[in-house]
């Protein structure tokens, strides 16, 4: 049986949008931005996060697999889609829901890399960092969060739970 316990409210989530999408707008004041949504988990918060930067802002996105349908991070990653557009001379930020083992995003920042952009950020709304494997840091973090497996606001378990618009605690509990 599971069971949804709330860890991050809506009303949560969208006040630390709007700071995020604020410091962005300061930090990058006068120029244009591409923000990069790592599918499919950061499609509602790229949404938010989007609506909430006073800027010109254009979107591409990236798809990875590694998790597939468990919750291990197996280390190898596979770049399913790439970007459409040359990031060369952009601002990029790649945005994430969540920064873990820091595997994907380590992957991700890489690959972009090679188009030599501008500058390129990351932006994750929640950190795990007590289970990074790999040195990467957020520069644009929402929340840290304990090492519990969490579903809501683009996050999922095999696919499902993308949809709660709170982020919650996923509690397998034995029936008996
Ligand atoms: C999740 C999340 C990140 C990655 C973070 O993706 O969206 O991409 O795991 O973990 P890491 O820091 O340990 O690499 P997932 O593979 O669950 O795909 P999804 O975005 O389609 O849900």
């Amino acid at each position: 049986m599971e069971r949804l316990k709330v860890l991050v409210t809506r009303e949560q989530i969208a006040a630390k949008v709007a700071e995020l999408g604020a410091r962005i707008t300061q930090d990058f004041a006068g120029e244009t931005i591409v923000l990069v949504g790592v599918l499919k988990g950061a499609v509602i918060f790229v949404a938010d996060l989007a609506r909430a930067i006073n800027l010109e802002v254009a979107f591409d996105f990236m798809s990875v697999s590694s998790y597939g349908n468990t919750r291990e991070q197996s280390g190898d990653v596979k770049l399913l889609k790439d970007v459409d557009h040359s990031m060369e001379g952009k601002n990029v930020i790649l945005v994430e829901d969540i920064l873990d083992t820091g595997v994907t995003l380590s992957f991700l920042k890489e690959q972009v890399q090679r188009h030599t952009p501008k500058s390129i950020r990351i932006a994750a709304l929640l950190d795990k960092s007590s289970r990074r494997r790999v040195p990467i840091q957020g520069d644009y973090v929402g929340f840290e969060i304990p090492d519990e497996f969490v579903v809501g606001y683009g996050l999922d378990f095999a696919g499902r739970h993308r949809n709660l618009p709170d982020i919650c605690v996923l509690e397998m509990e034995k029936s008996s």
